[in-house]
């Protein structure tokens, strides 16, 4: 019979908002055909573990109404310290074979009992260096966290057919619109609410992940401890309000001083990866998520490190009708979408 794949919407839950998007595949690439974003209130997501399931849920209900959602399969992603990801070398074995052994196997990588855990796994080939191993990608995702995310859609009514890793969906919007050249190390980093997140791809593969528990928040924190301002005030003159009366200058000096503390970090897990792995360091960086569009964090990432530092543009290789969708609304919002994207992208069965 002639299958049609199945319809997916890709769903977002960030620890700020929840994002929504659709795509329809059409010859040589995407349409957009779906985008919807709703806030969260403070605190439903802390750790990225969901600590008020009712209100996520009727956001995420909420959302997928009003866009008129039509399917209930869902492609959605996890990240933070319950999902790990390891890159290791195992004696060469079939796909058979390490489905087979991959528990045991697994067991000294992962800092959580293996009982506890999903596992997967990517053979991304020989080692360059000892042609009897060969490199494997290892995602371990606590069982009570997945399962969290699970029920958490079955009660929206949805089903969550896909679920990914919030960094191979950015890596996956990476490849489907700049392309991958064999052997290519690029750092692509998501800066988000409360998170951010270091991905090294060598030759599109994950080769290096580190996750930091901290984002864009640091700005409204230092930003309500040093004028005095409650936390809707600081989102707001984050964002560029100035009708508060607060100098910009004193607000620009403020983002400064927490971008340093991010980039510091950001630095340091490059540092890290340099010190600890063969491959030679990135020399392209890709920012996304929302904090990507601070210019200030662009600027002091591509000084520390010495590197162009771009933004990813996940809509540049998606088409779409102007008439649905402002051409400016997407390009404003797109560094807060590109995960949504990526899973918008997922087919069932993909690996
Ligand atoms: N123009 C802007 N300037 C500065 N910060 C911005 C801008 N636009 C959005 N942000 C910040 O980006 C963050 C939201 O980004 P994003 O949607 O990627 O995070 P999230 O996915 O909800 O969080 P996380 O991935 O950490 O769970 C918020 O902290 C928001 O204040
Ligand atoms: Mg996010």
């Amino acid at each position: 019979m002639f299958q049609r794949k199945k319809d997916l919407v890709g769903i977002d839950i960030g620890s700020s908002s929840v994002k929504l998007v659709q795509l329809k595949e059409v010859r040589g690439g995407y349409q957009l055909t779906n985008l919807g974003m709703a806030m969260l209130p403070p605190e439903a997501i802390v750790d990225n573990a969901i600590m008020d399931s009712s209100a996520v849920v009727s956001v995420i209900r909420e959302l997928v109404e009003s866009h008129k959602i039509k399917t209930k399969n869902v492609a959605t992603s996890i990240s933070g310290h319950s999902v790990i990801i390891r890159k290791i070398l195992l004696p060469i074995m079939t796909e058979e074979e390490m489905e087979a052994s991959i528990q045991w196997e697994a067991e000294q990588y992962i800092p959580f009992e293996i009982s506890e855990v999903n596992l997967d796994f990517q053979i991304l080939g020989p080692d360059a260096n000892d042609p009897s191993q060969m490199s494997v990608i290892l995602v371990a995702a606590k069982k009570d966290f997945v399962n969290d995310y699970v029920a958490l859609f079955r009660e929206c009514g949805l089903t969550p057919l896909v679920m990914d890793v919030d960094c191979f969906a950015i890596a996956n919007v990476y490849e489907a619109n700049y392309g991958v050249a064999e052997n290519e190390v690029v750092a692509l980093i998501d800066l988000g609410a409360s998170s951010l997140n270091v991905n090294i791809l060598k030759g599109g593969m994950s080769v290096f992940t580190r996750d930091i528990q901290m984002g864009g928040n640091v700005y409204n924190e230092e930003l309500q401890k040093r004028l005095g301002l409650s936390s809707e005030d600081a989102e707001r003159i984050k964002l560029g309000d100035e009708s508060g009366g607060v100098p910009p200058a004193t607000v620009a000096a403020i983002i400064e001083d927490a971008t340093e503390a991010l980039t510091t970090d950001i630095q340091r897990s490059l540092d890290f990866f340099s010190a600890s792995s063969a491959d030679e360091r990135p020399r392209k960086v890709f920012i996304t998520g929302g904090v990507s569009k601070v210019q200030a964090i662009r600027t002091s990432l591509s000084q520390r490190l010495g590197v162009d530092v771009q933004l990813i543009d996940p809509w540049r290789q998606i088409s779409y009708n102007k008439k649905d969708f402002d051409p400016d609304y997407l390009q404003a919002m797109g560094p807060l979408f590109t995960v949504a994207v990526g899973l918008a992208m997922r087919r069932v069965g993909d690996k």
